[in-house]
């Protein structure tokens, strides 16, 4: 049964009430639920993190599903009346929380890039509380996991009173209230998550996020035949390039082993990246408690080169793209104050170990899907680097899995 807002129930061994908003008793409708109870089982893994984690190439092939068998891409993945409302759009407003917020902060690249569309991203906690200037023609794009994060459904609301109407909502859960209250949405099919940390409920966010960006795209005239069907040919091969991402788990476990002293560490990124490096920081943050802070790579003689010494190990986000060679001089700094370098970097981007630099080969440069494949090795290590102090992984101190509360 799903609870409308304000409901309270009350369950027995044999018996639930339910109670609405002004303490009635109300019968709310039965659901059976499809999920398999293989979906809830750990099977071979030892925990549902590392589970979730491998089970991304399938999440990301359930989520691309009706794409990938169509030839050409449509705004009807997002609603019936997606196209009506695509065409009066001018610009993007993404609101969410923790990793789906870093989920619309890569979008924002690609959305202002492919798409030709202005874009902000906020933190719905904050947004929900600020003055700002509404603009009808806006999409409101909230992003969530769980659809019930009570900042995220107050931002929306508090986007709604400031007169949006154009709103899609990007989640895990249909009967959601976030999905609910939108008027388009996409459904990510990522499967039930149950480690707190979010591992494939981003991936398939970003997965999601991406056929945005190509749907209006298409919309708004900016993508050819040839690029809409190089695109199509990318997302279908996603799912297996994750797959050989994963192959990496034996040699980020032994670099994990690295970490197991550590108290700080500082994540780089630069571009489309910079937000997976905010991503690996809050994975390692939360599952391991080692204090992690990301920046963009060209950020660092900006104050943070000062925190650098031996002690401080720096993970850099290193695809083979426009500002490889900048993101390489900006290594060099580290190394000259004496930084230990981990280096999660593309075929073809010549990196090499050596003294104080440990690099880990990814095995292909995916273009502009590239950020879905860094994520992965970052999620890993974050598990491994938990292992080893021997937190709990799948449920870490003081956090929720679905922030309910403000
Ligand atoms: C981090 C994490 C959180 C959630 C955030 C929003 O691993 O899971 O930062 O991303 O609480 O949750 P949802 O996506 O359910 O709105």
């Amino acid at each position: 049964m799903y609870l409308e807002e304000g409901d309270v129930a009350e369950i027995g061994l044999s018996s639930h009430r339910i109670f609405d908003a002004s303490g009635q008793a109300v019968e709310r409708p039965v659901h059976v639920s499809t999920l398999s109870n293989e979906s809830m089982e750990l099977g071979e893994y030892r925990h549902y993190m590392q589970k979730e984690i491998f089970e991304q190439p399938q999440a990301l092939a359930d989520t691309l599903e009706a794409v990938c068998y169509s030839q050409s891409l449509v705004p009807g993945i997002f609603g019936a009346e997606a196209a009506a409302a695509f065409s009066q759009v001018d610009s993007i407003l993404i609101l969410a929380c923790g990793t789906s917020h870093h989920a619309g902060l890569v979008a924002r690249y690609w959305l202002e890039e492919i798409a030709g569309l202005p874009c902000s991203v906020e933190i719905a906690s904050e947004y929900r509380y600020r003055v700002s200037v509404a603009n009808p023609k806006t999409l409101v794009v909230t992003v969530s996991q769980s659809g019930e994060t009570a900042d995220t459904l107050a931002a929306l609301n508090h986007a709604r009173a400031q007169g949006h109407t154009h709103t899609l909502s990007i989640c895990n859960v249909p009967e959601s209230a976030l999905v609910r209250l939108s008027k388009l949405r996409m459904l990510t099919r990522a499967g039930p998550e149950i480690g707190v940390a979010s591992t494939k409920a981003f991936t398939t966010q970003l997965a999601a996020l991406f056929l945005l960006t190509l749907v209006l795209a298409k919309q708004r005239g900016r993508l050819n035949e040839e690029e809409e069907q190089r695109h199509l040919h990318d997302l279908r091969h996603l799912p297996s390039a994750v797959q050989a991402v994963l192959k990496l788990e034996p040699d980020i476990a032994r670099l994990a082993e690295n970490f197991a002293d550590k108290h700080h560490a500082l994540f780089l990124g630069r571009g489309l990246h910079y937000p997976i490096a905010l991503e690996g920081a809050l994975k390692l943050k939360e599952i391991s408690y080692i204090h992690a802070e990301a920046y963009p790579a060209g950020e660092l003689k900006h104050g943070p080169l000062a925190l650098v010494d031996q002690d401080m190990p720096v993970i850099a986000v290193a695809p083979n793209d426009a500002l490889l060679e900048k993101l390489k001089s900006n290594l060099q700094e580290v190394r000259a104050r004496g930084g230990e370098l981990y280096v999660f970097a593309d075929a073809g981007t010549r990196f090499h170990s050596g003294e104080g630099v440990h690099l880990m080969q990814m095995p292909e440069h995916a273009g502009y899907l590239s950020p879905i494949l860094h994520t992965i090795p970052l999620q890993l290590l974050a598990y491994y680097v938990a292992l080893q102090k021997g937190t709990d992984v799948d449920k870490p101190r003081n956090l929720a899995k679905s922030v309910t509360v403000e």
